[in-house]
């Protein structure tokens, strides 16, 4: 797929992996891309990266994924201004990381202590559901673009009209002390099968990323020691993940039109029973 000249959505866009896909998709010519993220520095760094590159090519919106009314908004704003949205990439995410089932040492008598009911919520409606109905309404935008053009089912001749990439995680997979953000990321796996099937009917791809440990704020907050001791052993590259790595493999996701389904980025990470 053309990615120049094309109009981008990132949520997640000020930090990490987001920020780097957005730089990686401006150097490849996208036309202007929204940067979406809750954080209060979400417009100085669209001002930043704009200043960097030179144009006026981010556009900050800040909020919550997870905000119905706000993901209204962006979109209706995009769509005023440029049309339609061509590409999406959700890769705003959270973690709530604890063991599942921990007894209480102290209590007499022992008492359960279970991994919180509303951390496990707030993990699925960030990384779950939200980036989901992120990339439903990117599909939308275009879909709503070609119906008001008279077209009905996407001919190959059109060519591609649009791409989304849900960011997953070798989490997806399992890992110990993140049973909410695993069972998230595993969650995307059916959507983007889901969507792949049917969004290609308005000429939209979707696939999906599963990024090892990359050196993004994410990782940072487990602490050096954790990531020495129990992360890099277990890769086989031994050192984490740069986000541009992530960045460039999720912009050959969205250009090479022959790739499908899913794309293991994740530094040969072979963990341990
Ligand atoms: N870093 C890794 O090792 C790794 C590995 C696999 C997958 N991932 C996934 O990649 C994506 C990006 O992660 P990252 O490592 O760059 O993290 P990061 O913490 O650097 O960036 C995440 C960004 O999302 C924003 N965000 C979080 N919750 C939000 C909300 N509710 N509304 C709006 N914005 C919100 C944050 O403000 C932040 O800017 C996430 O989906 C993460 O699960 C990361």
């Amino acid at each position: 797929m053309e990615l120049n000249g094309k109009t981008a959505l990132i949520t997640g866009g000020i930090s990490g992996i987001g920020r780097a896909t957005a730089r990686g998709l401006a150097l490849e010519g996208v036309r202007t891309i929204a940067l979406v993220d809750m954080g209060e520095d979400t417009a100085s760094v669209a001002e930043e990266m704009n200043r960097e590159l030179e144009r006026e090519i981010m556009i900050p919106y800040r909020g919550d994924v997870v905000d119905t009314d706000f993901r209204e908004r962006v979109f209706a704003n995009m769509e005023e201004r440029f049309g339609l949205v061509n590409l999406c990439v959700p890769a705003a995410g959270i973690t709530r990381d604890r063991l599942a089932v921990k007894i209480d040492k102290k209590s007499d008598p022992v008492k359960l202590d279970l991994y919180s009911e509303s951390d496990f919520r707030r993990v699925l409606d960030v990384d779950l559901i939200a980036p989901i109905y992120w990339a439903l309404r990117c599909a939308g935008s275009v879909a709503q673009d070609r119906a008001k053009r008279g077209l009905k089912r996407w001919e190959p001749d059109e060519m591609v009209q649009g791409a989304i990439v849900l960011i997953g995680s070798v989490s997806s997979a399992g890992n110990r002390g993140q049973i909410s953000y695993a069972t998230a990321k595993a969650g995307l796996e059916g959507a983007q099968a889901t969507l792949a099937m049917e969004a290609i009917f308005h000429g939209v791809r979707c696939a999906i990323i599963h990024p090892g440990f990359t050196d993004t704020p994410m990782v940072q907050a487990l602490g050096e020691k954790i990531v020495q001791e129990q992360v890099l052993p277990n890769t086989q590259l031994r050192r984490l993940i740069r986000p541009d790595e992530i960045a460039e493999a999720i912009v050959f996701l969205l250009k090479n039109s022959a790739v499908s389904g899913r794309l293991w980025a994740d530094a040969g990470w072979h963990p341990s029973a």
